[in-house]
């Protein structure tokens, strides 16, 4: 029962995790677009205080859509802000991330290959590695350096890469991934909360005052608006990295997400690029150029050496593969666990019988002999000298075929 709940736990964070993302994503792109779309509005509008103007059609129907210099003269009555999709995602996603990898600490946060930290210890680092990391980006942007765009993104590049090697002593590969996840989150909430909103209040007091609001705050909101769009295609994949073992598996791991995530801002800029009508597609090539080439980089190619050493391998017993899917895997990849994290076989994937293990021989190979991150924290502690014999077995079975 304690898992099954657990598990609706999970579905429940995530599900609305995803779609307070979405809102919260899709307004930063929508706004984003706008911003970067309005044209020079009539002179009557002119004279209003608009300082630009687009028209679109959606849904069947016309919008005009104006944008003020500062403010317009009155308050409307009614004003739309947007707030909650980006505090809703954070919360969703550090509740989320709170029951993953701290409630499931030994599963998703410890490696004992990596380090020998305690649960209490991992989890305030973890907690803390998170804090301070806001705390610098924070101060970052208070300083000469936020002024110039390019030195700015080549600095947290270079941060980030820090950060996530830094994590990659202590962590599991995967929470490496999230942790990056959890911190660029952290400051595009952040950016809302501590920067965007305090400025939108101001400008609308002033409005409210019958004043002209000085345009600084703004500014400094727009920049953290620029900062938070960079941002999207990054954190959008680390969101979907949890299933794809062989990004976060790899060796050097934590680079391969340092180039995924500056190629991803690099994509950003394409678009955002035409959406003030410079199209440059050498921006967008060369960003799935460089796409194709971590890719290749991070492949695992057969050595001509492991294909000698698997032909003059002892062959190994069905019966010997089988007793290592029993000590390692089944607790949790069977149709009825006897893990206390898992009701349910995760994914569906259950190993109850020799065939079933068969069926899934490409899948296993690369989680438990390729990328070894089965069995899940190797709570188990599956041997290297276990792995290799795990793979011999299942290529034995593919020559078989
Ligand atoms: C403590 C529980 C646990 C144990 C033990 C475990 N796994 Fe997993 N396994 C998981 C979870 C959770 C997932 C889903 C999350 C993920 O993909 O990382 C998963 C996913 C997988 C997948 C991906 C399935 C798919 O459809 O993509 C494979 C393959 C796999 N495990 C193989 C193994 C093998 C082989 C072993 C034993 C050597 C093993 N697992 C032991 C928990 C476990």
């Amino acid at each position: 029962m304690e898992a099954y709940l657990y598990e609706l736990v999970h579905l429940i964070l995530r599900y609305f995790h995803v779609i307070a993302g979405i809102a919260w994503i899709g307004a930063s792109f929508y706004f984003a677009w706008l911003d970067n779309n309005l044209e020079t509005p009539p002179q009557w509008k002119k004279d209003k205080g608009i300082k630009g103007d687009l028209w679109a059609i959606h849904g069947g129907g016309f919008y005009e859509v104006a944008k003020y210099q500062v403010g317009p003269e009155k308050m409307p009555s009614t004003l739309h802000w947007f707030k909650w999709e980006a505090y809703t995602t954070w919360l969703t996603g550090i509740l989320l991330f709170s029951l993953l990898y701290y409630v499931g600490a030994d599963a998703y946060l410890l490696d004992t290959n990596k380090s020998n930290l305690d649960v209490a210890t991992a989890i305030a680092s973890s907690f803390a590695s998170i804090a301070i990391g806001y705390a610098v980006y924070r101060f970052l942007c208070t300083t000469k350096l936020a002024e110039n765009g390019r030195l700015f993104i080549a600095a947290s590049i270079v941060l980030i890469g820090l950060y996530a090697w830094g994590l990659d002593q202590l962590f599991a590969d995967r929470a490496v991934y999230i942790h990056v996840g959890a911190l660029i989150g952290t400051c595009m909430a952040g950016n809302v909360y501590h920067v965007i909103m305090p400025s939108q209040r101001y400008m609308v007091a002033e409005v409210e005052a019958g004043r002209i609001p000085d345009s600084a705050p703004g500014l400094k909101a727009k920049l953290c608006s620029i900062h938070n769009n960079y941002a999207t295609l990054p954190i959008i994949f680390i969101m979907l990295s949890n299933h794809f073992a062989f990004t976060y598996t790899h060796q050097y791991g934590w680079l391969v997400l340092v180039a995924l995530f500056a190629i991803g801002m690099w994509v950003r800029h394409y678009f955002n690029l035409k959406h003030v009508g410079i199209n440059k597609p050498s921006v967008l090539i060369s960003g799935i150029a460089a796409f194709l080439v971590v890719m290749l980089a991070i492949a695992p190619w057969p050595t001509s050496t492991e294909h000698t050493e698997q032909s003059q391998v002892n062959a190994v017993s069905d019966a010997q593969a089988w007793n290592i899917i029993i000590t390692h895997c089944a607790s949790c990849h069977s149709d009825t666990p006897t893990s206390t994290m898992f009701a349910i076989a995760p994914l569906g994937l259950m190993l109850d019988n020799i065939e079933q293990v068969k069926q899934h021989a490409d899948k296993i190979y690369a989680r438990a002999v390729t990328n070894k991150d089965m069995p899940l924290g190797n709570l188990s502690q599956m041997t290297e000298e276990q792995r290799v014999t795990l793979g011999n077995w299942l290529q034995q079975m593919k020559e078989e075929d």
